[in-house]
């Protein structure tokens, strides 16, 4: 039986999956994706979960969409399949915070599944590229809209028609990445935020990240009343009532994640 593509563990309230394809640099294939489709939506499901962390290897986060697999693909078979579409976007139906985790190779279609996850630290060995045009391809999966919608117009075409790599420093400069620790500290470092933010109020983090992903969907006016309706509802949490509470009272609050 073949290798798992990915692998999943649970630390507390934190679900880690892990990219597990190393001798291809974890290039994101079908089995790959669906499994990673999958669980995300098993974490998001789970009530004992608040933050899901996705990480690699510490040569590759992923190498990009298995080129070995792509090659010989038609028109049809990807129109039909729903490539992307159908397994990669399954990213976007998750409620809870993602954080990615990437050391080295974060290429093509793994800088763009680090740009579809909420956070991103990097190790100081990552490098980001979109280097689709060599193989007269495109940043198909998300990298030609969030791409610019995180770094600005002109970097983004830098990136996309010169297939320019940046490195940690770079990428934390230009806003790709929230981080940049050394490469020994990756994991500790995005553990420790991961255990951190789970221990907050779930329904709480859930209505910041679907308020934050407004911004980039909805005009200024109506992305200001997401989040006015947003704020709004946080006074029938009892979350928040016991958290202002415990701040009055001086003691540490204890969420119910309701
Ligand atoms: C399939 C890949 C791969 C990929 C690496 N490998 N990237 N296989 N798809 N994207 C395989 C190599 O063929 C090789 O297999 C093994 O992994 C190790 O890679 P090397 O090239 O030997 O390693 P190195 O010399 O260290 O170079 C690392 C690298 C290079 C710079 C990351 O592998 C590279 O340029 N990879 C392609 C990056 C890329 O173009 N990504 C975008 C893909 S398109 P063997 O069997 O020889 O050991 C894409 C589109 C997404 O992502 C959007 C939808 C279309």
């Amino acid at each position: 039986m073949s290798e798992s593509p990915i692998l999943t563990v649970r630390h507390g309230r934190v679900g880690v999956i892990s990219l597990n394809r190393p001798a291809q640099l974890n290039a994101l294939n079908d089995a790959l994706m669906d499994a990673l489709g999958k669980a995300l939506l098993d974490l998001d499901g789970d009530s004992d979960i608040g933050a899901i962390v996705i990480t690699g290897s510490d040569k590759a986060f992923a190498a990009g969409a298995d080129i070995a697999v792509m090659a010989d693909w038609t028109y049809m078979d990807v129109f039909q399949s729903g490539f992307i579409t159908r397994n990669w976007e399954t990213i976007r139906q998750v409620r809870k915070p993602v954080i990615a985790a990437v050391a080295g190779y974060a290429m093509g279609g793994g800088c763009e599944l680090a740009l579809a996850c909420d956070i991103v630290i990097a190790a100081e060995s990552a490098q980001f590229a979109l280097p689709e045009i060599k193989l007269a391809m495109l940043p198909g999966a998300g990298g030609t809209q969030r791409l610019p919608r995180a770094i600005g117009k002109a970097k983004a075409m830098d990136m996309c028609l010169s297939a320019r790599m940046l490195n940690a420093e770079e990428a934390d400069r230009y806003g790709l990445v929230s981080r940049v620790v050394p490469d020994a500290e990756l994991q500790t470092t995005t553990m420790k935020l991961a255990i951190q933010i789970s221990g907050y109020s779930l329904p709480a983090l859930m209505a910041i990240k679907e308020s934050v992903n407004r911004a980039h969907e909805a005009s200024l006016t109506e992305g200001i009343l997401f989040e006015r309706r947003a704020l709004h509802a946080r006074f029938a949490s009892a979350d928040a009532h016991e958290g202002m509470h415990a701040f009055l009272d001086k003691r540490k609050p204890v969420f119910q994640h309701r």
